[in-house]
């Protein structure tokens, strides 16, 4: 694969980083170089001799989603924003990589497959399940659901890191069940679709390993970081969001059913020893 026949559409994001650092040699545009719900700048693009687009793009603030103005713009990127590059790779016949969520989900089955009925709670969700009907309609297309992404930006890991550093005693989620997905896994399952010519469709991807709570990760965290007299306490989303009635329901099962990669030859890596060496690097 020629790596500078690849677009990354939000380049600067978790994801667009990591999928930079693969493919060196490919075109990355965050917002500022294409704002993709700007229909005529991505129809002004020069799409010639491009054979992906990657989009790793979208509206990401899910309690904002919730907000007027913040519903508004989830719209316009997750969706409408998707209908444009959908548009032009189905006319350039250009392979599409577009990300969804388990946030499609209401989060009552678990684990999710890629044929569960859509069943969002929250408008970040909607705005999503929307923007995958969309990446649906391009011939050639890769829809990678995905769920709790660490990488480079603001994530989980790094808040926690941030609190344990400021010896504080958190309390924590223990009733959102689910895995952690590094950006360095979500792209490897990429490469690996891309490169074996895996038939197009949508693809569950998160790292492997122990179902876990937002809380039972925490601990993980401060186990690898040696903040070994702090304490984490368990509460339930209910409790953690009764003061918050601006925040986004969440599903409470996250867990992506990742048989369907697995039978492509894919093995997920275990997501604590991912953890393992992402907090030594942080911490380095
Ligand atoms: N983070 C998670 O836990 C999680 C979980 C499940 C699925 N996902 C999905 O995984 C994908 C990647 O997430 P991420 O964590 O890497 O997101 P991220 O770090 O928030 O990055 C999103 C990127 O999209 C860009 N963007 C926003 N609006 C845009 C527009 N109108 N035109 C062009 N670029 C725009 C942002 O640029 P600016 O900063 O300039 O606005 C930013 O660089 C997304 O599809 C997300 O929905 C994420």
């Amino acid at each position: 694969m020629d790596d500078r026949t690849f677009v990354i559409i939000g380049s600067n994001g978790q994801l667009g980083r990591a999928l930079q650092q693969k493919y060196p040699n490919a075109v990355g545009v965050d917002s500022d170089k294409l704002d993709i719900t700007n229909a005529e700048a991505v129809n002004n693009f020069d799409w010639s001799n491009v054979k992906v687009i990657f989009n790793a793009a979208a509206y990401t603030n899910v309690d904002g989603a919730e907000s007027d103005g913040g519903k508004t713009t989830a719209w316009d990127v997750n969706r409408n924003g998707v209908k444009n590059l959908a548009e032009i790779a189905t006319a350039h016949d250009i392979t599409l990589v577009h990300i969804s969520t388990e946030y499609v989900f209401d989060g009552t089955k678990s684990p999710h497959n890629e044929d569960e009925p859509i069943s969002p709670l929250s408008e970040y969700g909607k705005s999503k399940a929307a923007g995958d009907e969309q990446a649906g309609r391009v011939p050639k297309h890769y829809i990678i659901r995905t769920s709790w992404v660490i990488g480079d930006g603001k994530n989980f890991v790094r808040t926690m890191l941030a609190v344990g550093k400021k010896g504080i005693s958190p309390v924590v989620v223990a009733d959102q069940i689910g895995r952690l997905t590094f950006t360095s896994e979500l792209v490897r399952a990429i490469d690996h679709l891309l490169s074996r010519e895996v038939p197009y469709g949508t693809y569950n991807v998160s790292n492997g390993g122990e179902l876990a709570s937002w809380a039972d990760i925490t601990r993980a965290i401060f186990k690898d970081a040696g903040f070994d007299d702090l304490k984490v306490t368990d509460t339930t989303t209910g409790e953690y969001f009764a003061d918050k009635p601006q925040a986004a329901k969440r599903p409470l099962e996250s867990t992506l059913a990742l048989d369907k990669i697995e039978a492509t030859g894919f093995k997920p890596r275990d997501w604590q020893e991912d953890l393992r060496k992402y907090v030594e690097k942080e911490l380095a």
